[in-house]
Order: structure tokens, then C-alpha cells, then sequence
């Protein structure tokens, strides 16, 4: 599965990280101005999972000195554009008609807020959220308008369904009697987080959602609040996992107003599961995890089953970290 993929650990632990010397592991290394000064760690980027090539990405952006927002635009899009991940942009695995559909959404520091449903046929949702946030009135567009928005925006069409997933999803067809299977394997989002050298904060969300998914179905990623939140005063989270039950608590929202009443990312993520596992006492056949980071740049995690982790680039190094989970093994 693609998720193990994901999960193993990086060879870099935390503590070979704090033992090298300062920005020792981060590309150019002379252009950083970071500053730990006042306990706040900055420029810094987290993402969900360990997707080491999207967080690298993002923290060339910060390191040059750029904005968050365009590190976020930037990082995700580099999962969004790779055909073997099966979760995000080209290569996801389609719904249960056969059709990829993308579901995205960013958020800067000033509020502002873009997101596009279900969209097919462009590979790069994100950026697609951000004309919307940038160049409408609006903050959702869906389906065919967001197609047809993209189109006039200059994006190109492209065909999302690798032959890969078209096999799988053939395969799926001829036993699943059209039923979505809902598991802790099912699918995997990219959200990420940034901090500036400015302190400003921004994040995003994509995914392509739900395997095999009824036609029209959305999940949490493109909604402001549920699969995302970034209060510039505050911090920001974002989550992964089964996108209704996030829907259903409004979770990164609730996790930025926790961290506003004074808990720490990893207390309010913690809370967040909580707030979930109480409205499903009989259920443990899914998975959800988030990932939070406060305006200092502190951060946490935590999810339902053990297997969650989150990458993280600041001027300290970078290191795939290990969730904490509800479960335990
Ligand atoms: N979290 C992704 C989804 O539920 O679609």
C-alpha cells in the first residue's frame, strides 16, 4: 500500500538532528534568517505523512526568504504532480465510476481562503484554490464552474487516471458491488503548514479524496474549518483520515480555538481525536490524524491508530516525527 510507504521513519532521528550544528541539514543553508529568538522557531513548514519531497520543497521557498503562502502552493504541489502517489492529484485513485476528482484548499495569513471541490481533469488544485482565493469573490468552487474557472485561468487539461489506479479500480469493480471500503488504509491527504520569516502563517489541503468514492463525494480537505485552519494570531492545523467524521467536528478549527484557550498543538490534536472517539464509541475501523502548529512554531499530531507521522523542516533540521496515537498497538 502506498501508506507504508509513508510510515517508515526517516534515518535522521531527533536527536542526530539536535546534535549536528544549526541548519546542518537544510538546503542553503547562508540564505537562511532564521531566528529562534523569543522561543518562536521560524521559518518553519509541517506536513501530514511523511512526504519528505513536498516539506523540501516547501522549506527551499522559506529558505530563499519567500512567503508561506507560496511555500504551501509550492510543496504540495510537488505531491499533487507525482503520478505514483495514489491519494493526491494525478495517479489518485478514481471514484467508483472511474473518474479522479480533486478536492483542494489554501488559506494565507490575512484570512484569506480558496478551495475547489471535486474538480477533474487538472492537476494542480491548489493552485487552482488559490485564483479563487486571489482573483474571485468567492471561496468554493465545485465541479464543472471550477473546471471551467480553471480553464479560464490557463490551466491545462490533463488526464488524472494513470493506468495503475484505472487497473485497481477495474480489479475493485468486479467484487465490490460499488461499496466504498472504509479503512484505516483508504487514503491519505497532504496538509501543510508554514510559518515565514516574517512569522506569518499559512496552509493548505489536497487530496483526491475517498477511494472509490460515490460520484459528488467530498470529504473534509476543501473545507475551510474541517480540513484546514490557519488563524494568523494563533497557528494553524490540518488533518488526515476519514474526511466525514472531521466534517463532523469541524476539527482544525477547533483545534486553532484550543490552541487560542491555551493549549499546546499536541493537547489540542489529542483533544480534537478525543472529540471524535466520543461521537464514535463503537467504531475503530478508521483513521484520522492532525497536525498543528502555534504561532511560535511549536507543533503536534495525533491520530486514531498508530502509523501517523508528520514532516517537519525548521532551522533545526528536518525529521519525520511519529504520532501518538489513541490506539495503541
Ligand atoms: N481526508 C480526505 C477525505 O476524506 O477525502
Amino acid at each position: 500500500m502506498q501508506r507504508r510507504k509513508f510510515i517508515k521513519k526517516s534515518g535522521l532521528t531527533t536527536a542526530s538532528i539536535l546534535a549536528a550544528p544549526a541548519l546542518a541539514s537544510c538546503k542553503d543553508d547562508k540564505k537562511i534568517e532564521a531566528t529562534t529568538q523569543s522561543q518562536t522557531i521560524k521559518p518553519i513548514v509541517i506536513c501530514t505523512w511523511d512526504f519528505m519531497n513536498a516539506s523540501a520543497k516547501a522549506w527551499e521557498v522559506l529558505s530563499d526568504g519567500g512567503r508561506a503562502i507560496d511555500a504551501i502552493e509550492q510543496g504540495v504541489k510537488v505531491e499533487e504532480d507525482d503520478a505514483n502517489n495514489q491519494t493526491v492529484g494525478t495517479g489518485g485513485r478514481p471514484d467508483r465510476d472511474g473518474n479522479v476528482t480533486l478536492d483542494a484548499c489554501i488559506m494565507d495569513a490575512a484570512g484569506n481562503c480558496g478551495a475547489v471541490l471535486a474538480l477533474q481533469n487538472i492537476a494542480n488544485p491548489i493552485s487552482v484554490a488559490r485564483k479563487v482565493m486571489e482573483e474571485t469573490p468567492h471561496v468554493m468552487l465545485a465541479g464543472k464552474g471550477a473546471e471551467q474557472f480553471a480553464y479560464e485561468k490557463g490551466f491545462e487539461k490533463a488526464n488524472l487516471l494513470t493506468e495503475k489506479s484505472k487497473q485497481e479500480w477495474l480489479e475493485w469493480k468486479k467484487t465490490a458491488n460499488y461499496e466504498t471500503p472504509i479503512n484505516i488504509e483508504n487514503h491519505d491527504t497532504i496538509g501543510m503548514l508554514a510559518i515565514d520569516k516574517n512569522g506569518d502563517i499559512s496552509g493548505g489541503c489536497t487530496t483526491s479524496g475517498m477511494a472509490y468514492k460515490l460520484a459528488g463525494r467530498v470529504g473534509d480537505s476543501p473545507i475551510i474549518g474541517a480540513g484546514l485552519f490557519v488563524d494568523n494570531t494563533v497557528g494553524g492545523a490540518t488533518a488526515t483520515g476519514v474526511g466525514e467524521e472531521v466534517v463532523r467536528t469541524v476539527g482544525s478549527f477547533l483545534i486553532v480555538e484550543l490552541m487560542r484557550q491555551g493549549k499546546s498543538p499536541q493537547e489540542a490534536c489529542e483533544e480534537g481525536v478525543k472529540r471524535i472517539m466520543e461521537k464514535n464509541k463503537d467504531r475503530k475501523d478508521f483513521q484520522i490524524g492532525f497536525i498543528a502548529m502555534n504561532k511560535n512554531g511549536e507543533t503536534g499530531a495525533y491520530c486514531i491508530h498508530s502509523g501517523f507521522s508528520y514532516r517537519q523542516y525548521s532551522p533545526k533540521g528536518h525529521e519525520n516525527i511519529e504520532s501518538q496515537s489513541f490506539f495503541q498497538k
